[in-house]
């Protein structure tokens, strides 16, 4: 995580409330031959500020440092039995590339979701996710 959150090819945003973090969200991005994409790497808010936006506003603020970068497109894996999220990314228009098993543990699957981004221009979605520090993600 410290690794991520030092990362220049990343952002990291925390939320605050009354001087105690309520929630934070992790992007990252880099290269692919056809245009820069970028991936979140983690979004969570505090159960006691869950349904009142904030999550929304993370992930707006990670979309938007992406896209400063010139990312494309942004992607994510979201566990397929979260409901609250995966509701989040479709109203935030997200939609679904693919399914990957067993992603985060024996069962459990992962969705791929993916948006473009408007500062983007190139299309990067036939490249499917970064690959980032050996990982597919
Ligand atoms: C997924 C997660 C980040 C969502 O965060 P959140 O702060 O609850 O998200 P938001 O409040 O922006 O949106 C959630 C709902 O609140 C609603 N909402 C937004 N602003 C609101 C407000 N001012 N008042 C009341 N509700 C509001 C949204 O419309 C949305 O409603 P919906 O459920 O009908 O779609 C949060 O549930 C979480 O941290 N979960 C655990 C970690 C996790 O699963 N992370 C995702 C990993 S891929």
């Amino acid at each position: 995580m410290r690794a991520l959150v030092n990362s220049p090819n990343g952002a990291t945003w925390i939320a605050e409330e009354d001087g105690r973090m309520a929630g934070f969200a992790v992007v990252v991005w880099g290269e692919l031959t056809r245009g820069a994409a970028a991936y979140l790497e983690t979004l969570e808010v505090a159960a006691e500020w869950r349904g009142q936006g904030c999550g929304g506003q993370l992930l707006r603020r990670a979309e938007d440092s992406a896209a400063l970068t010139g990312a494309a497109r942004i992607w994510l894996h979201v566990d397929a039995g979260n409901a609250a999220a995966i509701r989040l990314y479709e109203a935030n228009g997200y939609r679904k590339q693919g399914r990957e098993e067993n992603y985060y543990a024996r069962g459990r699957a992962a969705l791929i979701y993916s948006k473009a981004l408007a500062a983007g221009s190139a299309d990067a979605t036939a490249e499917g996710p970064l690959i980032a520090g050996g990982r597919k993600i």
